[in-house]
């Protein structure tokens, strides 16, 4: 099941995405003469960041209108699946951001063509969803998919590993761990949990009879509301798996 993208939606509200990718900038240390691979570019925001430093990138992304949004910024974008790239031994560092936790069907193949599209020596430098990434909007979008006789995990199936987990997948691809955190980053919601799933689950709203997402996006926030507001109002409840690894 792969989920449609909107690039003018998710520049206009998922923009918090890159800007808090941003630290992950700092780790990855872009400079001139650098190969980067960036594994998931989407519409190439974090992406230009990167080729600011100096350093040279390829973006890859699954979604053609993401690529098309990253064209246009300029940015050397190829729309092929993480699953199906193959890159060999061409780049001095792999960076992806918020994209790993979509490419449910084979992430042990992910890795092992990210592995080896990395030099000797060469870093992928990542963050993802990690265990319990957004359990509360989850929760409350089976609910009420429940209801509707849809299965979440068959309409918008995610991956997010714990720290063990992971470890042990990017050692089997080649690449030795030299440092991953998994922690919770609270994301304020301005449009709340409904303005979310328009821009994040279109996967499940396109399943919906149009004239019931309006109901189906009341029931979800009635669900989360308990967990997923307090006094500043709307929040995600974001687990974050970042971590570096070096291929040998
Ligand atoms: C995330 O960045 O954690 C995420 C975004 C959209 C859907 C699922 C997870």
């Amino acid at each position: 099941m792969t989920q449609a993208w909107n690039p003018v939606d998710y520049q206009e509200k998922g923009s918090f995405v890159p800007v808090l990718g941003e630290p992950l900038l700092d780790l990855l240390a872009p400079m001139a003469g650098m190969r980067v691979l960036d594994v998931g570019c989407g519409d190439g925001a974090l992406t230009w960041k990167i080729i600011e430093k100096g350093a040279t990138v390829v973006g890859i992304d699954a979604s053609e209108e993401m690529v098309q949004a990253a064209r246009a910024r300029g940015i050397d974008a190829v729309c092929v699946s993480a699953c199906d790239m193959v890159f060999d031994g061409e780049f001095d560092a792999a960076f992806s951001n918020a994209a790993l936790h979509w490419m449910t069907e084979n992430p042990a193949r992910v890795l092992r063509n990210i592995a080896g599209a990395l030099k000797p020596g060469g870093r992928f430098v990542a963050e993802m969803g990690g265990e319990g990434n957004i359990l509360r909007i989850r929760e409350a979008e089976r609910i009420a998919l429940q209801r509707r006789q849809l299965d979440l995990d068959v309409l918008a199936p995610k991956f997010f590993p714990s720290a063990e987990t992971y470890k042990a997948m990017l050692e089997a691809a080649g690449l030795v761990v030299s440092q991953m955190t998994l922690f919770n980053r609270k994301t304020r919601l301005p449009d709340g949990v409904a303005g979310w799933l328009k821009v994040f689950s279109t996967g499940v709203l396109s399943a919906l009879q149009n004239d019931d997402i309006p109901a189906f996006l009341q029931e979800v926030e009635a669900l989360a509301r308990p967990y997923l507001t307090d006094e500043q109002g709307w929040f995600a409840d974001y687990v974050r798996l970042r971590f570096v690894a070096v291929k040998q």
